[in-house]
């Protein structure tokens, strides 16, 4: 099965958790935007949610099908947030922000009474770290902050480089926050939680994409004979 099938097998599954009446977190990236897709033709029928997306795709997306729509200011208490990843370890420990979400997906992320990741089973990892960590920063001082963010990572047990993440035409990426990301390429994570404290310490550093402590539950879909099967 293709990766894209995949996806939406997990999406359908994580429909299933919702109910009429919740207010849902919609997440980032192309699982997510399988399940907003998925959620908007059960809207059209019937289906009665508030949704808070966490990028300005989402909001198009969600918008463009006739999804209802919140603010996190308006909806700060969300009943169930839907989300990708771009990994995932055995105790739900997540890298997020390969779509420069991060900082909203984590804000609605922990706004939610619960939180579910879908994804397919490549997501599923033993250790954290081969996909580059996202790391928001705020642009004033960039060079400062990379240099403070090399330290951090090195002081933390990690080696690697640190790099701004740029767009094709070779421009810092800007987030819909106004930030740049800072991708550290480690290889492996031995310790998330002091990398994350490490990088929350740097003045400059608004959000990392370690999600430590957040997801409730994964949903992951992968290919048994041909068919997508959900673990
Ligand atoms: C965006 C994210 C995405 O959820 C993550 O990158 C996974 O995306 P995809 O479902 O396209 O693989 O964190 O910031």
């Amino acid at each position: 099965m293709s990766g894209p099938d995949l996806r939406r097998a997990a999406a359908a599954r994580a429909l299933d958790l919702v109910e009429p009446g919740m207010r849902l977190g919609l997440g980032t990236g192309s699982t997510a935007a399988a399940f907003v897709t998925l959620l908007g033709a059960r809207v059209r029928t019937g289906l009665d949610i508030i949704g808070v997306p966490t990028s300005e795709a989402t909001r198009a997306q969600a918008e463009s099908l006739g999804i209802r729509l919140a603010t996190l200011d308006e909806q700060p208490e969300l009943d169930l947030t839907i989300d990708g990843a771009d990994e995932v370890d055995p105790a739900l420990r997540l890298i997020k922000g390969g779509g420069a979400a991060l900082l909203r997906e984590k804000i609605v992320a922990c706004a939610s009474h619960r939180m579910v990741v879908i994804a397919d089973m490549a997501k599923r990892v033993d250790r954290l770290g081969a996909f580059p960590l996202p790391i928001e920063v705020n642009p004033f001082g960039l060079t400062a902050t990379h240099r403070a963010v090399e330290a951090a990572v090195a002081c933390a047990g990690c080696a690697g480089t640190v790099r701004l993440r740029r767009t094709s035409d070779g421009a810092p990426l800007v987030t819909d926050g106004g930030h740049h990301i800072l991708d550290a390429h480690l290889g492996a994570i031995t310790d998330p939680e002091t990398l994350g404290a490490a990088l929350w310490a740097v003045p400059g550093v608004v959000e990392h994409g370690l999600f430590l402590g957040i997801a409730d539950a994964a949903i992951l879909a992968f290919d048994r004979d041909g068919q997508a099967d959900i673990t």
